[in-house]
């Protein structure tokens, strides 16, 4: 794709559950911290809370289902068709959960961010702060990465450490990591923004 020059660059978000980040992204942008991004798109391939919640605050909101085109490829396609019509420069998965194939990632190659709850490489793909916890690990965290084709396997661009206190409940181990998802996706998001915006 053609490299955008103008800010603020325009943000897709991709959420396929509760959307708690893609929540969290768009109430930044609401406040002000996110001056070189424009949220223009929630996409997702299910109903979900994440669309339910972009819906609620005027965002234009796109479902469009996996089963209702003949293979993945045309699915993704599609996406991508739709993408294009918004003129979108940057991505941001937010538990968007199905893998993007090699079309996908090329077409927008270094444009697309992925936030997991642990300090990758370590516990990649699924259940990733259960199976932290029930490892009794001293610490896990929260990687901020760009997607390659692998699961969880891109450059990472941010990450922070969280602590697994003396009792801490999985629960609170939960928790403690979806509050600090919730504060450092949009500020890497931001320096990400500004590092393209800055130019090579
Ligand atoms: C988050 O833990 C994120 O790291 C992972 O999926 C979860 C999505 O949660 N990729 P939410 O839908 O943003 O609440």
């Amino acid at each position: 794709m053609s490299k955008p020059v103008k800010s603020p660059l325009r943000l897709a978000l991709f959420a396929s559950g509760t959307g708690t980040n893609a929540r969290a992204i768009l109430q930044a942008h609401r406040r002000g911290d996110l001056p070189e991004l424009e949220p223009v798109l929630l996409f997702s391939d299910k109903d979900s809370k994440a669309a339910d919640y972009a819906r609620s605050i005027g965002l234009d909101t796109l479902i469009l289902y996996p089963k209702d085109y003949p293979s993945r490829q045309a699915h993704e396609e599609a996406v991508i068709k739709e993408l294009e019509d918004r003129q979108v420069d940057l991505i941001a998965l937010a538990g968007y959960m199905r893998l993007l194939t090699p079309v996908f990632i090329k077409a927008y190659e270094n444009r697309i961010l992925n936030i997991h709850p642990s300090l990758l490489p370590e516990f990649p793909g699924t259940n990733s702060i259960e199976r932290a916890y029930q490892m009794q690990v001293p610490f896990s965290g929260v990687s901020v990465h760009l997607v390659d084709e692998g699961m969880d396997t891109g450059p990472i661009l941010y990450q922070e450490k969280v602590n697994l206190e003396d009792g801490m409940s999985l629960e609170d181990f939960e928790e403690a990591i979806h509050k600090v998802e919730h504060k450092i996706y949009s500020q890497t998001l931001r320096a990400y923004a500004r590092k393209i915006l800055s130019g090579p």
